[in-house]
């Protein structure tokens, strides 16, 4: 079994870049299937979520080659519209996959994604909007979701809640669909901009990403060749600018768009550190002492992320007072806790509310991910923590970061992968 061991107590230094984000590349891989021509996406991270979509990608026909951080996708021929359930259930996100394959070939089957370590995870919001483009659903099929529209066609869509993933698959199905489509209470997320960024490239007539109102007006199908570059993933930006300021460290975080990580650098700074912009770097300083913040609450974009709420919460575990974490978008996104605790954390949980009082140190301990970021949170806690750390579950971790141990190692941690 894959173990990472660490031994806590090094102050990070130093400078380290910043790969693409994966929930960008994500959908923006599966709607590469749209335009039947080679698509080069740069600055493509190989996280293991992207070889199972890179998978997905090749067992429906289209060609792919990876070559470094640059991934080539040929989606000229597409032989299947079924993704197997093997496939399926190994990325969460897998449901992106529905929108531009039943754009581009009128039709689909998908296994159901089911639930997920950090609570359910309903796709109610996707069926709903891709019905209203009109597409027939049967949802009720032994675990698959079949799909099929003999044309699609654009709609005005109010989205219930602003759901990532069901607005991305509305705007990439939305691009075959006759007419004008337009999506409102959207998600506004950076990746978002990126996604439609993409669709331009292909020949999309897409605007308003980023607020909460997108058109999309349908476009013929066309074969271009494209070219794209994945902007920077602020998750890990924010997992390291934590790593940081728990070790009292000094580090530069190279490929950043500050704009992006500004809710993670103002709880930061509240915390104690010195957050410091320069272009498209970011530095921390980790303060002198760590002070408790008041209330977070998990938001979407431009609010706190849900996806930074373990990393902020292995920090709090060390700040002087009591601090108070609100997740208010996934319903069981405390799996880290109880290996917080094993190393010393007090932290009590109240349905969605989790209070974290500060202690003096935490101490290493056996511990086991059992979520993308709740992993990398006891990682986290291992480089503050006294003695050492033997961190399990790394499956989970390497869905979201590359090589983890090798960055920070770069960075001055005692960090080994066994
Ligand atoms: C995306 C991100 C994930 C992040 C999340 C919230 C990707 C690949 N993943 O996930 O890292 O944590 O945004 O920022 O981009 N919901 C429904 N019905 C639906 C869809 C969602 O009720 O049909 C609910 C979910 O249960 C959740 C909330 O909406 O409570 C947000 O989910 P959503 O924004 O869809 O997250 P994802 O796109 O799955």
């Amino acid at each position: 079994m894959n173990k990472i061991i660490v031994k806590g107590g090094k102050k990070l230094r130093g400078e380290i870049g910043i790969d693409g984000a994966k929930n960008s590349v994500l959908p923006i891989l599966a709607a590469t299937i749209l335009n039947g021509g080679e698509n080069v996406i740069k600055n493509c991270p190989m996280f293991k979520d992207v070889e199972v979509i890179l998978d997905i990608l090749r067992s429906i026909g289209c060609k792919v080659k990876v070559e470094g951080n640059v991934a080539i996708i040929d989606s000229s021929t597409i032989t299947s519209t079924f993704v197997p359930e093997d496939l399926a259930t190994e990325m969460r996100s897998s449901i992106i996959l529905m929108g531009p394959i039943l754009a581009r070939e009128g039709k689909v089957t998908i296994s159901y994604p089911g639930g997920c370590e950090i609570g359910p995870r309903p796709i109610d919001l996707h069926l709903k909007a891709l019905r209203s483009l009109g597409a027939k659903i049967n949802d009720t099929n032994g675990g698959y979701i079949s799909c099929e529209t003999d044309g699609l066609k654009g709609c005005e869509i109010y989205l219930d809640y602003p759901s990532v993933g069901a607005t991305e698959n509305v705007m990439i199905a939305a691009v075959y669909a006759e007419g004008e489509t337009v999506i409102r209470n959207a998600a506004k997320e950076p990746e978002i901009i990126d996604l439609q960024n993409f669709l331009k490239k292909i020949g999309a007539k897409v605007t308003g990403a980023g607020s909460s109102v997108i058109r999309i007006k349908g476009y013929e199908k066309k074969l271009t060749n494209v070219e794209h570059t994945i902007i920077p993933d602020r998750i890990i930006a924010g997992t390291y600018m934590v790593a940081a300021a728990m070790t009292g460290g000094n580090v530069v975080l190279k490929n950043i768009i500050p704009e992006h990580i500004i809710s993670i650098a103002s709880v930061l700074r509240d915390v104690g550190c010195q957050i410091n912009f320069k272009q498209n770097d970011v530095q921390i300083i980790a303060g002198p002492r760590l002070n408790a913040v008041e209330v977070i609450r998990t938001l979407p974009y431009p609010g706190f992320p849900t996806d930074m709420q373990a990393q902020l919460m292995a920090i709090l575990t060390l700040c002087k007072g009591t601090s108070i974490i609100i997740e208010t978008i996934f319903e069981s996104r405390y799996k880290h806790v109880d290996d917080l605790l094993k190393m010393g954390a007090n932290i009590r949980i109240d349905g969605r509310m989790a209070v974290i009082k500060g202690v003096e140190q935490l101490y290493g301990a056996q511990v086991v991910s059992r979520d993308l970021r709740g992993g990398a949170a006891l990682i986290l806690a291992g480089l503050a923590a006294k003695g050492e750390t033997i961190i399990t579950g790394l499956e989970h971790v390497d869905r979201g970061y590359y090589k983890v141990e090798e960055k920070l190692s770069l960075l001055g941690a005692d960090i080994i992968r066994i």
